[in-house]
């Protein structure tokens, strides 16, 4: 999960009617909120709401807030402070500024937040907000709303669809959220509490977003999902459908060309699945599949209910169906009880598995879930260590990953404008961010390249000869 994602631009800013209401949308935390941003975003809209990427020019700025580690709830009442300053300023001025937090603090904290920041009109939960522009409308009469029920109706079901242009505006990848909620309480994890238990979106209602999507010019969609490969329903004649043959049904639409899903546990990695990366050219070789820990003693005490050999049995067998596929994956350093033998078994695996990126966090204690009681936590200044010579071994895989990629011809979709005039930047089948000589006008096609040198955070190519997709 990346922390401060920046603004996603939601909602299309379709024609800047000069009386249109602005809002300004800060993202914290990870890809599900991203979209949810972006959903919100498209219920605004429909308020008469454009996005803004400056706060300054904003008549409501939403915080859509991250509660997976310690100190978010924090930074969000910080930013709340100087949220009420520009509210007072703007009441000097007589108009309108209204404050909305989303997401898992505003899960989390509820009423909490109005008492202790009372400039704000509105907190909404990540499964109600579909409601969010009632509760604007009776925020702005006065009393502030809180919104934090799991909806019993699917908010999916009640929110609009995003403005075609509005999709074509934010580029050639999106985001799709099938499934949410966790019901595998690993016992650091606040995710089962804030974002609740497991539920999967319908099939038909997926279909009909991502040939949305497409039809507006995506061609990749990665499938969204706390525990995305648990996502199960209903398929046609009432068959029982798992991510596989969610997966083989997108890869059937026409201009979809490329397919991803995060974040996945192992024990939902089942055989279809697997057999879906052998099958499925427009399946990414790339597969984040977090671990967290390498010892079995902390994986049981995490309630992760696998063991490391499980784990990398698993792999072996992911990399026997697509040998090309690079791993991704999260660590935990730190749990309470981990020795120096169980953070050596940590690297250990890591050295085994041998990734081409993860994430890594020191362990940060989360009220209200089993491991907050643990007694044994880890010193801080063990932790910081310990993660320091992860995340260099982490760093060094994925360095040799980037270089193992030189003199490989890939195919790269071309997504943005690169910094330097005449240069696009696109991403590899593996998710890097690879700069190459192409014209915009080209965005949105798979072109052939070379791949010629590699640099901090992305790669270098050259075009090579024949253009597979337009
Ligand atoms: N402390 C540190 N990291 C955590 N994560 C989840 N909960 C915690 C916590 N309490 C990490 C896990 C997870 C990722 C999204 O965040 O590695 O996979
Ligand atoms: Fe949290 Fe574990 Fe569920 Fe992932 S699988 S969301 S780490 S409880």
């Amino acid at each position: 999960m990346n922390e401060h994602v920046s603004c996603p631009t939601p909602a299309e800013a379709p024609v800047d009617r000069p009386n249109s209401k602005k809002v300004f949308i800060k993202t914290y935390g990870c890809q599900m909120n991203v979209y949810d941003s972006v959903r919100m975003g498209d219920a605004l809209a429909s308020e008469g709401y454009v996005t803004t990427e400056e706060m300054g020019e904003a008549d409501l700025v939403l915080l859509n807030t991250c509660h997976i580690r310690e100190k978010a709830a924090e930074k969000v009442y910080s930013a709340l402070g100087r949220l009420r300053d520009m509210k007072k300023a703007r009441a000097a001025e007589g108009r309108e500024f209204l404050i909305g937090v989303a997401g898992c603090v505003a899960q989390a904290e509820g009423e909490e937040i109005v008492r202790r920041a009372p400039s704000v009109d509105v907190v909404i939960g990540p499964q109600t907000y579909h409601r969010l522009p009632e509760a604007l409308r009776k925020a702005r009469a006065g009393k502030a709303v809180v919104d934090t029920e799991y909806a019993v109706e699917d908010k999916f079901a009640h929110l609009p669809a995003t403005e075609k242009a509005g999709i074509r505006a934010r580029g050639v990848t999106a985001f799709l959220t099938v499934q949410e909620g966790c019901d595998k309480f690993c016992t650091f994890c606040v995710v089962p509490y804030t974002r609740g238990s497991e539920v999967s979106r319908p099939v038909q209602q997926i279909l009909d977003e991502a040939k949305r999507l497409t039809e507006s010019g995506v061609r990749e969609i990665t499938l969204l999902g706390q525990n995305v490969n648990a996502w199960r329903a209903a398929g046609p004649n009432g068959a029982d459908w798992g991510l596989a043959d969610l997966l083989y049904r997108l890869a059937e639409i026409p201009g979809l060309a490329r397919l991803r899903y995060t974040t996945s546990h192992p024990r939902d990695m089942d055989d279809r699945l697997i057999e879906a990366h052998r099958d499925l050219r427009s399946l990414m070789p790339y597969l984040h599949l977090p671990v967290q820990a390498g010892s079995d003693r902390i994986l049981k005490a995490m309630n992760r209910r696998h063991t490391g050999a499980e784990y990398l049995r698993l792999i072996e067998r992911i990399r026997n169906a697509r040998p090309d596929i690079a791993m991704s994956g999260d660590f935990i350093v730190g749990f309470p009880g981990e020795t120096d033998q169980d953070f050596e078994d940590t690297l250990k695996m890591v050295e085994e598995v041998n990734y081409a990126s993860a994430f890594s966090f020191k362990y940060s204690t989360r009220p209200g879930t089993p491991g907050a009681d643990l007694t044994d936590q880890v010193a801080e200044e063990i932790k910081a260590e310990r993660l320091e010579r992860l995340q260099a071994l982490l760093l060094k895989q994925q360095a040799d990953f980037a270089k193992s990629c030189i003199g490989k011809t890939i195919d790269l979709l071309l997504e943005k404008p690169g910094r330097m005039p005449g240069q696009v930047i696109g991403r590899s089948p593996w998710l890097q961010s690879v700069n190459v000589d192409a014209k915009t006008s080209q965005i949105g096609e798979i072109i052939r390249v070379r791949i010629i040198g590699t640099g901090p955070n992305s790669l270098f190519a050259e075009p090579a000869e024949s253009l597979i997709g337009a």
